[in-house]
């Protein structure tokens, strides 16, 4: 089939437990909560791009356990393609381990399985279906040689492409169209996108700024659940850009910060972001 936003990334399920605070090393403290939620940096992003109601398609790798049957499920529910979800017997599905304090402010620590045995097959047969996207999404949570190749492909397919993406040295991403001065540290997750040239304009400190004002105004009670915020924004963004190609950036940054601005205020990450229906008409 044909869709909008293709994510080529990661899957992982989160085991979230709350805490007053971080432990110390060798400690063990008593926490409040625990819960079990759908996350990785690419899952988030295409189930948020698909809320807003775009179609999507997620291209990654679960293992062939629980978590992975319970996953494709969660991508089903949420009316995202599972063309290009593969299951493989030689890892486990990804799991980021979640710790959250009472302040907000969290620890994790991620292992991504069967997501680093996406390789460039899998890619292979997703060929046709980055050629006719209007966006591409990628993280930083599969092998960046596979982000490298499904970049390469939207390139090679006639698209721009524009990858800011979190933590990554520039020297990973060697495209000759990419602005690579938007390739510094992003807090918030990262994206990919091309058949958008003002992408490039985009730093990563405007974008972290435009993110950080919304999350101090909207949130007026509670304390801001801010994991899997950037993720939200990001996926917001995705859907702006295949819907609304003639909006100004500037524009999109400001409607997908209010979408993120919402995430944080309830905790988990996809299971607090919103759909289209809840949300002001003004945003579409
Ligand atoms: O960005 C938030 C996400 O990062 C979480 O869902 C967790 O899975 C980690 O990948
Ligand atoms: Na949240």
């Amino acid at each position: 089939g044909t869709y909008e936003v293709v994510v080529v990334g990661s899957c992982m399920t989160d085991l979230v437990s709350q805490a007053p605070r971080l432990p110390k090393a060798g400690e063990t403290i008593h926490g409040h909560g625990f819960f079990i939620g759908f996350g990785g940096k690419g899952a988030n992003q295409c189930v948020q791009a698909a809320r807003l109601g775009t179609k999507t398609a997620m291209v990654c790798k679960v293992g062939k356990d629980f978590f992975g049957d319970n996953y494709i499920q969660n991508f089903k529910n949420n009316g995202i393609s599972t063309e290009f979800v593969r299951q493989t017997e030689q890892a486990a599905t990804g799991a980021a381990t979640i710790i959250v304090n009472d302040e907000g402010e969290n620890a994790i620590v991620i292992v991504a399985g069967a997501n680093l045995l996406l390789g460039e097959e899998e890619l292979q047969w997703v060929e046709p279906a980055l050629g006719g996207a209007k966006v591409l999404v990628c993280q930083l949570e599969i092998e960046p040689d596979v982000t490298l190749l499904a970049l390469r492909m939207a390139r090679d397919r006639g698209g721009e492409s524009a990858p800011v993406a979190q933590q990554s040295p520039p020297a990973v991403f060697p495209l000759p169209n990419v602005d690579v001065s938007a390739l510094s540290a992003l807090h918030m997750g990262s994206l990919a996108m091309y058949k958008s040239h003002r992408v490039t304009h985009i730093t990563s400190q405007s974008v972290s700024c435009v993110f950080i004002q919304s999350v101090s105004s909207e949130v007026t009670h509670g304390i801001a659940q801010s994991y899997g915020a950037g993720d939200s924004f990001i996926g917001a963004l995705a859907f702006y850009t295949a819907q609304y190609p003639t909006m100004p950036l500037e524009e999109m940054a400001r409607r997908a910060n209010q979408v993120a601005a919402i995430s944080v205020q309830a905790a988990g990450t996809q299971a607090s972001y919103p759909s289209r229906g809840g949300l002001p008409p003004h945003l579409f």
